[in-house]
């Protein structure tokens, strides 16, 4: 086999706890994470010879070069098993970029993925530490299923089959508007205002009372960034508090933003499209997906 395509998916934080910051200046989270079966695809293909990575992709202004976090996946991979060969990638962008939905890590896991199949690597540890290497929320996208993701990201820890039936295949719509959030800006915003970590603890229960069957999904949805990102960005609170007050859906915005989504029942799905509309009008991002467990 020299060539293969995969879905690269996007991710969404059902529930993300910040607790704090640590001494190597990044955040200890817990977060309840669940791919969706809305992403990118990613192709890629091997020839033997000289080693060199081409990057295409179908939208502009994505680098396609080592600024892109799946060439530099490619690049570590070919490094850490000694593999002389040429790769080109191409990736099929749908995700957008500084949504909170992990377009970048994804492209670059599913690269770790792809390559592993093509040169048929053994060794699962040494990717998932290069996995590590590439960013916090490279090592969860190794795993098409919900996780627990604890430490700044690369604690992944499984839910427990009733957990992950409750989970599976579960609609929702996602939504974002015309502008997006860098990641770094939105921790530091957090780290401003120390009052906006969450108590381990108090993040452990719930994550266990979901777990136990005590509290559904909607009473978990909680994101430790929406009070401090809401401040700056009030069009995010402003459309969630009216998809919550007049449709009654569960919503949240996923990781550090900007994109939000609610979970979604098929008559919910119009209504909520037209209060996105109305909110953030015609140019923002709107997709129905579901909840992704392979
Ligand atoms: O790990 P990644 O490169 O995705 O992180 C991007 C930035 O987000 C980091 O440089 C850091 O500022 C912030 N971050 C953090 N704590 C985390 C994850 C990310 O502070 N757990």
């Amino acid at each position: 086999m020299t060539e293969i395509e995969l879905l690269s998916p996007a991710k969404i934080n059902l529930y993300l706890a910040v607790t704090g910051r640590r001494e190597d200046g990044f955040h200890s989270l817990i977060s309840l994470v669940a791919p969706l079966t809305f992403g990118d695809r990613v192709t890629v293909s091997v020839e033997p010879g000289e080693s060199g990575i081409e990057l295409e992709c179908s939208r502009a202004g994505i680098p396609l070069d080592k600024g892109n976090l799946a060439w530099r996946a490619a690049s570590a991979f070919l490094e850490a098993f000694d593999i002389q060969a040429s790769v080109r990638i191409g990736i099929d962008k749908k995700i957008p970029v500084g949504a909170g939905l992990g377009g970048g890590s994804s492209n670059a896991a599913t690269m770790l993925l792809a390559l592993t199949k093509l040169f048929e690597v053994a060794d699962s540890k040494k990717v998932t530490k290069i996995a590590e290497s590439l960013g916090s929320d490279c090592p969860l996208f190794l795993r098409s299923v919900p996780q627990v993701m604890r430490g700044r990201g690369e604690q992944l820890d499984s839910i427990g089959d009733n957990a992950r039936a409750s989970l599976a295949r579960r609609q929702l719509v996602l939504f974002k508007p015309s502008f997006g959030i860098a990641t770094p800006w939105a921790y530091r915003t957090l780290a401003a205002d120390p009052s906006a970590y969450t108590k381990q603890e108090a993040a452990e229960a719930a994550i266990k009372s979901w777990k136990d069957g005590d509290v559904g999904l909607e009473g978990l949805l909680f994101n430790s960034f929406e009070r401090a990102i809401g401040k700056k960005y009030g069009a995010i609170p402003l459309l969630l508090k009216r998809i919550r007050d007049s449709i009654g859906s569960a919503c949240l915005m996923s990781g550090s933003g900007s994109c939000c989504y609610a979970l979604a029942e098929d008559s919910d799905v119009e209504r909520i499209r037209a209060l996105v509309v109305d909110c953030w009008g015609n140019n923002a991002f709107f997709r129905v997906s579901r909840i992704e467990d392979i």
